[in-house]
C-alpha cells in the first residue's frame, strides 16, 4: 500500500474568528472561539491519510489533554502515531481568522521542540517502508535531517515544506530535499538566506517564468521546487535531469476557484495531498500530482479549522473530477 511518513509538529489550535484582524493596542469584541487540532505536521499527516495513503506520523507530545486529543484523532483517521513523550506541554497555536479567511498565527512549540535525532532513528523501519517522507520546520532541523538521511538510504522521495518562513534551514538539509514546497514568503526568505538574493514575495506571482525558474535553480540545484502562490496557483521548476515524467522543465498550475472561509492549513493540505499522490502513483507526470494537491488545498479552505478541514479523496474527485 502507498505509504507516506510525516515528521512534524502537533499543536492544539486556539482560533478566534473576527471581522478584522486586530492591530497593536486594539481590543476586539464579538469574536467567535473554537479549539481544534493543528500543527503543520499533523495537518499534513491528516491530509495524507484522507487523500488515501497509509500514514505514519512521527512527532513529540506532552503528557496532557493535547496529547490525548492527538491520539484520538490519529486513531480516527487511521494514522500510525509514533510519538516521543516530551517533558514540555503539547504545542499550542493562537490563531485569528478574519472575514476573508486570512489569518495571523502565533505558535508555542512546547513538546515539538524535543523531537530529536535519536527518536527519529528508532523509526528507521517505518521510514524504510515509506515511498515518501514529508517534513516541515516546526520541529528541530536535526530530527528532520535524520529522517531524510534514512529516507534517502531506502530510496524514498523526500519532500521539505520550508514552513514557517522564519525557519533556518542548514544547507546540508536543503540538499537532501528532492522536492521543496515554499509559499511566496518562505521562498523569499530561503532565497535570501541561501543565495543572498532579495525578491519581493508580493511580486512573485507576476514574475515571468524564466526568472522564477532560474531563482528556483539557484535555491535548489538538483531538486524540484514548487512555489505555492495562493490564489495564483503554483509554479513548478525541475532540475534538467529530474523532469519526473513532465514534458516541460517549468510551468504554472492555476488555482481552483473557491470561496475561502478559512485558509488556515491550506499549505498543509497541499503538501499532504502532494505526498499522498506521489506515493499512490509514482510513475504519473509530476504535474498531475500538483493539480491534485491544488484541488485538495482549495477544498480545504471552504471548511473552518486546520486538520479538521482536510477533505476526503472522494470529495475532491466528486467536486473536480479525476
Ligand atoms: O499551517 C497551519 C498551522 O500552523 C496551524 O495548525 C498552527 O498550529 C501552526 O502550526
Ligand atoms: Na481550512
Amino acid at each position: 500500500m502507498p505509504t507516506v511518513l510525516v515528521i512534524g509538529s502537533f499543536n492544539v489550535d486556539h482560533v478566534w474568528r473576527v471581522a478584522a484582524l486586530p492591530r497593536p493596542g486594539e481590543t476586539l469584541g464579538l469574536g467567535e472561539y473554537l479549539a481544534g487540532p493543528g500543527g503543520k505536521g499533523f495537518n499534513q499527516a491528516t491530509a495524507v491519510a484522507r487523500a488515501g495513503a497509509r500514514t505514519h506520523f512521527v512527532c513529540a507530545l506532552g503528557e496532557d489533554v493535547g496529547a490525548q486529543l492527538a491520539r484520538a484523532l490519529a486513531t480516527a483517521d487511521d494514522i500510525d502515531l509514533r510519538d516521543l513523550r516530551a517533558t514540555r506541554p503539547t504545542g499550542t497555536a493562537g490563531i485569528f481568522v478574519d472575514a476573508q479567511g486570512r489569518n495571523i498565527i502565533v505558535v508555542a512549540p512546547g513538546a515539538n521542540a524535543e523531537l530529536d535525532e535519536d527518536f527519529v532513528q528508532t523509526q528507521g523501519e517505518a521510514i524504510g517502508r515509506a515511498q515518501v517522507v514529508l517534513a516541515q520546520l516546526e520541529s528541530p532541523t536535526a530530527a528532520v535531517a535524520r529522517g531524510f538521511s534514512l529516507a534517502r538510504q531506502s530510496g524514498a522521495v523526500t519532500v521539505l515544506n520550508p514552513a514557517p518562513a522564519d525557519a533556518e534551514i542548514p544547507a546540508s538539509l536543503l540538499r537532501m530535499a528532492d522536492i521543496l514546497t515554499p509559499n511566496e514568503s518562505e521562498f523569499a526568505a530561503q532565497l535570501l538566506a541561501h543565495t543572498g538574493q532579495t525578491i519581493d514575495p508580493a511580486h512573485l506571482a507576476t514574475q515571468d517564468e524564466s526568472t522564477l525558474h532560474s531563482l528556483c535553480r539557484d535555491l535548489l540545484r538538483d531538486g524540484t521546487v514548487v512555489v505555492t502562490l495562493g490564489a495564483a496557483g503554483c509554479f513548478v521548476s525541475h532540475a534538467s535531469d529530474q523532469r519526473r515524467g513532465d514534458v516541460h522543465l517549468h510551468y504554472r498550475v492555476p488555482a481552483e476557484p473557491v470561496t475561502p472561509v478559512d485558509t488556515t492549513g491550506a499549505g498543509d493540505a497541499f503538501n499532504g495531498a502532494l505526498a499522498a499522490s506521489l506515493a499512490r502513483s509514482p510513475d504519473a507526470a509530476f504535474e498531475t500530482h500538483v493539480r491534485y494537491a491544488n484541488r485538495y488545498a482549495a477544498l480545504s479552505t471552504e471548511q473552518v479549522g486546520a486538520a479538521t478541514s482536510m477533505p476526503q479523496d472522494a470529495q475532491v474527485r466528486s467536486r473536480f473530477g479525476d
